[in-house]
C-alpha cells in the first residue's frame, strides 16, 4: 500500500462524512449487520479466498488488532518497519466492511492484493463465505470472556459513530445478553468457532492467554504458520504487540481513522487492554444476573473462559 493510497483512503473517508451515520442493523439469516454489510451481503459471501490466505475471526472487540498485528509481524520476520507499511486496515482487509461511496469496501482492498492476505471477519461461523472452508484456509479464532468483550464493545460503541447507539450500560447488557448488536450474540458466536475448531482446523485461542503468557501464544500461533522463528525474533514481537506499544504506534491504534467515524476523544481504540476490567462496569447485581443468563446460554459446551487472570 502506498502513501498516497494510504492518504486517498484517509481522504475519502473525511470527503464522506455526510453520508456516514449511525448505521442501522439489519438481520442477515437473523444475525443483525450494519445496513450496508446486509445489503451487500451476496457479493460478500461470493467472496473466494486463496488457500493460502489466513483468516482471523472473532466477535467484536476480542483481540482482533491484537492477533492482526502478531499475525503480520510473524509473517515478516519481527520486522517492525515493514509492519509499519501502512495502517492495520490497509495490511489487514476487514471481509465484510462496507462504508459508504468512494471508501474502498473490504472486498475492494482483497481484490486489490495478493495472496496470501491476511483477512479479518466478525461473521458467526456459519455466515463466513464457503469458500474459506472449501479452500482449507487456516483460521485463528480469538475469543475474549464475554464481560470484559460487552465492556469494550460498549465503549466502543460509543466513539465508533457507524454503529448503533450503546444507550444506557443497563440496557446495554441485556442487549448483549440477547444477541441484538451487531454481528449477533456473542454466546452463538463463541460457541459455533469452538464446535468446529477441530474438524476445520481452526486454532481457537483466548484473550485472557495472550495476557497471561503473551510469548506463548505468539509461538503458538507461529506453530500453526508452519513458522520457525528465533528466539530473539518472538521476544521482539512481543515488545512490539504489547499494549503500550500498540497503543503509541499510529499504524495500529486506528488514529488512522478520521474523528467522524472514530471519535477517540470518547474513548480511544486502545483503551485499556487489560482482563477483569468488567469489575469497573458491573454493580453486583448485574454481575448475579449476568451469570445466571450465561450457565443457561452456555451449558451445552465446556469453553474453558476466564473471568480473571
Ligand atoms: P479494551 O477496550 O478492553 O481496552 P479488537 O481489536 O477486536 O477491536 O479489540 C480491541 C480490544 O483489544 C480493546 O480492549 C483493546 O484495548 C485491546 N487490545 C488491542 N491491542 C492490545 C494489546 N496489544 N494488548 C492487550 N489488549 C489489546
Amino acid at each position: 500500500m502506498s502513501e498516497d493510497n494510504e492518504l486517498s483512503y484517509s481522504a475519502a473517508i473525511q470527503e464522506a462524512s455526510t453520508s456516514i451515520s449511525r448505521f442501522p442493523l439489519i438481520p442477515v439469516k437473523g444475525i443483525p449487520l450494519m445496513s450496508l454489510i446486509a445489503i451487500n451481503f451476496d457479493a460478500i459471501s461470493a467472496f473466494c479466498p486463496d488457500s493460502s490466505d489466513l483468516l482471523i475471526a472473532t466477535y467484536p472487540k476480542a483481540g482482533t488488532t491484537w492477533t492482526q498485528e502478531i499475525v503480520d509481524l510473524l509473517l515478516h520476520n519481527g520486522d517492525a518497519v515493514a509492519c509499519r507499511r501502512a495502517p492495520t486496515l490497509l495490511r489487514s482487509p476487514f471481509l465484510e466492511i462496507w462504508s459508504p461511496p468512494r471508501i474502498p469496501s473490504g472486498l475492494e482492498l482483497l481484490n486489490k492484493m495478493a495472496p496470501p492476505r491476511i483477512i479479518k471477519t466478525h461473521l458467526p461461523i456459519q455466515l463466513v463465505p464457503t469458500g474459506f472452508w472449501e479452500n482449507k484456509c487456516k483460521t485463528i479464532y480469538v475469543a475474549r470472556n464475554a464481560k470484559d468483550n460487552m465492556v469494550s464493545y460498549y465503549h466502543f460503541d460509543r466513539m465508533n459513530l457507524t454503529q448503533p447507539e450503546p444507550g444506557p450500560w443497563e440496557g446495554y447488557i441485556h442487549k448483549f445478553m440477547r444477541g441484538e448488536l451487531s454481528w449477533g450474540s456473542w454466546y452463538d458466536h463463541v460457541k459455533g468457532y469452538w464446535e468446529e475448531r477441530e474438524k476445520r482446523n481452526i486454532l481457537y485461542i483466548f484473550y485472557e492467554d495472550m495476557k497471561e503468557n503473551p510469548r506463548r501464544e505468539v509461538e503458538r500461533i507461529m506453530r500453526y504458520l508452519d513458522l520457525s522463528l528465533s528466539d530473539d525474533v518472538i521476544g521482539r514481537i512481543v515488545e512490539l504487540t504489547s499494549f503500550k506499544a500498540m497503543k503509541e504506534n499510529p499504524m495500529a491504534n486506528y488514529t488512522f481513522i478520521p474523528k467522524n467515524v472514530f471519535d477517540q476523544s470518547i474513548s480511544d481504540f486502545m483503551r485499556k487492554g487489560e482482563v477483569g476490567d468488567w469489575k469497573n462496569h458491573f454493580t453486583l447485581e448485574q454481575s448475579a444476573e449476568f451469570d445466571e443468563d450465561y450457565e443457561k446460554q452456555m451449558k451445552q459446551v465446556n469453553i474453558p473462559f476466564r473471568t480473571e487472570i
